[in-house]
């Protein structure tokens, strides 16, 4: 694969910068006000939560916990391939406390699914799972996120976290990736 200008590469913007800091504000917001003066841990799911997450934990008024988390189901394919492999764990302990799981996107549902199964078995008082966008077939999903920023068609995205083969995450707005630039 030969990226010379990865602007080329995108077929439409779904979501531009300004569109996405009002949505994220808005969540901000919404968590805010849930959560009161409760001091919940934010984890992020690295790396495609990334942008999100820190433009979200940016937008809190209120005191929160920031920690992260790394898992894998994706390889360099662009369909996930259902097995979830953790590959950096939390360092916070968080029995007792209450969580927000910050994700990029929700597809099949398999690897939130994972990880609401991974923290439950720690004891937390609550988790709440935040995801920055989901896609539509949410019938099909294993698991769904209680917070989302926006509904997307079934397209493969890139952009503010979310990558292709590992590029493209740089990118400040989200774009539907031009399908000959990924192999299925
Ligand atoms: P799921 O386990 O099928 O829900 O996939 C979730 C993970 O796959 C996300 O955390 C993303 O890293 C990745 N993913 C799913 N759809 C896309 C997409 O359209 N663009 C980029 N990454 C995606
Ligand atoms: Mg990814």
């Amino acid at each position: 694969m030969k990226i010379t200008n990865e602007k080329l590469d995108i077929d439409r913007i779904l979501y531009t910068p300004e569109q996405i800091a009002e949505r994220v504000d808005e969540i901000a917001r919404t968590l805010a006000d849930r959560y009161g003066g409760e001091r919940p841990v934010m984890a992020c799911v690295l790396k495609g939560a990334s942008f999100f997450y820190i433009d979200l934990c940016r937008s809190m008024r209120s005191h929160i916990e920031m920690d992260f988390i790394a898992v894998s189901s994706y390889g360099s394919k662009s369909k996930s391939s259902g097995v979830v492999r953790l590959i950096k764990d939390l360092d916070t302990d968080i029995e007792g406390k209450h969580v927000i799981l910050v994700e990029d996107i929700i597809d099949s549902g398999l690897t939130l699914k994972y990880l609401i199964e991974l923290f439950s078995s720690r004891k937390p008082a609550s988790v709440t799972t935040v995801s920055f966008l989901k896609k539509t077939d949410c019938g099909k999903q294993a698991a769904q996120a209680d917070i989302f920023g926006f509904e997307i068609p079934n397209e493969f995205v890139v952009g503010y976290g979310l990558d292709y083969a590992g590029y493209y995450r740089n990118l400040p707005y989200i774009g539907v990736l031009k399908p000959e630039c990924y192999a299925e």
